[in-house]
């Protein structure tokens, strides 16, 4: 008995040092907190036990009639946790008091999607055991589960849970946070570094962009410019399909990943190797030998991708998260109660 806290805590720091579960280390901004060793995959077992298989068939449903949604769903923990730490403060609308939350931040607005998935499954967990399931653990859930759904077997993993939901959300924080598209490589590695990720994490994790889709303004004109390291035909594909100056009211998509646009695999690194990717970011993973040679693991070496995208999926939802009385479950993922 007199053991189990020693260990506990031993653990605790054993995995701060592995840097492999207990992320909140906020790099040069914050000590590690070890709070977020909180987390525990099967956390509500016996809390509320339904709460992981009820998400998991709310994401099933969405993911079947558009699998683009659960494209959105990945990419919602990212920009969770990115800012404010994965406390599902990029849900919460706009309000009298704060009318500019994360939600309306450019990253976000108009282009992040699944909103409607995360309302529903938490309406479906309250249904179950009200007030017991935070919002902040459904939106880690649901990328877990659209990656499994969009992935295979090969992307299945466990998600810790334990987080709570903030009050937080500020549309500024945004553009502090999430790197844009335009990004160097030496950009993307601080901003990931920031959140206690390592350049191999930021790798693997940019895989994501195997799956969905991309507004034109998101890379038109400075990818479709001359001089680009993109390939001519997939420049001139896309130049067939967007405008040459995009607008609000003239924006159209285009798929991330042409060879297999629905399934999250290690089609975006040999994309990448091919010079037919969509972003500056992506591009980048190339300009240092030591990212070109993760890329080429990536897209050659079976399962790589694979194994090294799951414990980075996990690392990103543990970032900065909140425990104890930092924060508190939402009945309305979309208002602070
Ligand atoms: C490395 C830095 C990253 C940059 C600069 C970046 C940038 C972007 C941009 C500009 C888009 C297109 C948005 C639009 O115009 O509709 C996008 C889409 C997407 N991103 Fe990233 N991203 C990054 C990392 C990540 C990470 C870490 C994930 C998740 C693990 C992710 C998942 C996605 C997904 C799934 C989409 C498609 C979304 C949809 O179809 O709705 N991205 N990203
Ligand atoms: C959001 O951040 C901006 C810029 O730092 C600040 O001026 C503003 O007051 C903040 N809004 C809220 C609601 O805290």
């Amino acid at each position: 008995m007199a053991s189990k806290v020693p260990a506990a805590l031993l653990s605790c720091a054993f995995l701060l040092l592995l840097g492999a579960a207990c992320q909140a280390a906020a790099g040069h901004y914050s000590p590690p907190s070890p709070a977020s060793c909180g987390l525990k995959v099967g956390y509500y077992d016996h809390k509320c036990p339904p709460a992981e298989a009820i998400v998991k068939s709310v994401v099933r449903a969405a993911v079947r009639r558009n699998p683009g949604i659960g494209a959105g769903l990945i990419r919602m923990l990212f920009h969770d946790c990115f800012v404010e730490g994965c406390d599902a403060s990029v849900l919460l609308d706009p309000t009298p008091a704060n009318p500019q939350p994360e939600k309306l931040g450019p990253p976000n607005n108009p282009s992040l999607r699944g909103f409607e998935v995360i309302d529903a499954a938490k309406a479906a967990v309250e249904r179950a055991c009200p007030g017991v399931v935070s919002c902040a653990d459904i939106v880690a859930f649901a990328a877990r589960d659209a990656s499994s759904f969009l992935g295979g077997r090969r992307v299945d993993f466990d998600m810790p849970a334990g987080r709570l939901d903030g009050r937080a959300s500020n549309a500024s924080r945004t553009l502090d946070f999430l790197p844009p598209p335009t990004s160097s490589l030496p950009e993307l590695v601080q901003s990931f570094a920031a959140k206690g990720l390592s350049a191999e994490d930021m790798v693997a994790l940019s895989g994501a962009h195997t799956v969905g889709r991309s507004h034109c303004s998101s890379f038109v004109p400075d990818r479709l410019a001359v001089p680009s390291d993109i390939s001519a035909s997939f420049a001139a594909s896309l130049k067939g399909q967007c405008p040459a100056s995009p607008s609000s009211s003239d924006d159209p998509t285009v798929v991330q990943d042409v060879v297999t646009p629905d399934r999250l695999d290690n089609q975006y690194y040999k994309n990448v190797l091919a010079h037919r990717v969509l972003f500056t970011s992506d591009a980048s993973l190339l300009t240092s030998p030591a990212t070109a040679k993760l890329v080429d693991d990536n897209a050659n070496v079976p399962g790589w991708w694979e194994d090294s995208f799951k414990v980075a999926m996990v690392k990103m939802a543990s970032v900065e998260v909140k425990t104890g009385n930092s924060g508190e479950i939402r009945r309305n993922c979309r208002l602070v109660n």
